[in-house]
């Protein structure tokens, strides 16, 4: 069975909006400001689409663009604005700035309680020691994905291909809370086919398209995608879909799977941000 993410993630916003509209009632708006360096055509599409959400939700948006040659000052002083302004609840900074730019820097300067992207330092160790306040998003979406199948996830095997700070690290916490057994793998991994076909829950977050074949997978298993690569100008996943669909029990595609619950959890953070005050 194939995870709608596109339908999922329309009823958690119907429920986010009155969320929205009940801070909104009691004189508390919502806003989130998101930052944009450069021209690189994904990070503008994520951006639009992140703005949109607001707009559905009635969060107030402030975009900022910038040049891809603007300076670090100038960066540094609009965190440092939006850090002290009552109105922004969230900040997040589309990544990844150009290479002139220090990114771990800038992304430190956010108000930790304004981290809707869950990457600062007090955000990663709060959720590692199993009390999180804002949490990446992506891995966030692949938990509410799993548990709309109705499956348990606690004492299930669960295999993350990938050990980035988006994805992986989070997504393992988030399973272990889950009361998962978890395994993480990555490009050192031995025996990487062996080692996923042991899982019921499998996330592939590689990077490369078609990567998860049918011999990575368990019959049954639930096999979340969270692969987005550009191929002849589509959209292909890290999972082979076709050739994996009629051995797993439930699959997320590529697009419209883990995508739309990314911004959709955004959403969330920045709305929870904004209740905590
Ligand atoms: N670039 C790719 N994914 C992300 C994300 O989740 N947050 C931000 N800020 N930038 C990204």
């Amino acid at each position: 069975m194939i995870i709608d993410g596109k339908a999922l993630s329309k009823e958690v916003r119907a429920n986010l909006k009155k969320e929205v509209e009940t801070l909104n009632e009691s004189g508390k708006s919502v806003g989130l400001a998101v930052i944009l360096v450069g021209e690189d055509p994904a990070s503008q599409v994520y951006v639009r689409n992140k703005i949109n959400a607001c707009e559905e939700l009635g969060i107030k948006s402030f975009a900022y663009r910038f040049p891809a040659e603007v300076s670090e000052e100038e960066l540094i002083a609009t965190v440092t604005e939006l850090n002290a302004r009552d109105d922004v609840d969230g900040i997040l900074c589309q990544l990844p700035l150009p290479k002139h730019l220090n990114e771990k820097k800038i992304l430190e300067l956010i108000d930790t309680k304004k981290d809707v992207d869950g990457f600062s330092a007090e955000q990663v160790g709060l959720l590692g020691l199993g009390t999180p306040d804002l949490v990446p998003c992506t891995p966030l979406g692949v938990i509410e994905l799993i548990k709309s199948t109705g499956t348990k996830i606690e004492g299930k095997n669960a295999v993350i291909i990938g050990r980035s700070n988006i994805v992986g690290k989070p997504m393992f916490n988030l399973l272990l809370k889950e009361n998962a057994t978890v395994t993480v793998c990555h490009s050192r991994t031995q025996n990487l086919p062996e080692v996923c076909a042991r899982a019921d829950i499998l996330v592939a977050a590689i990077g490369k398209p078609k990567f998860v074949t049918a011999d990575f997978v368990k019959e049954g298993a639930i096999v979340i995608d969270v692969g987005i690569n550009r191929v002849d100008g589509k959209l292909v996943g890290d999972v082979d879909f076709e050739a994996v669909k009629d051995k797993c029990s439930f699959i997320t595609p590529v697009p419209g799977g883990v995508g739309p619950m990314t911004i959709t959890m955004l959403m969330k953070n920045t709305i929870n941000a904004a209740k905590r005050g």
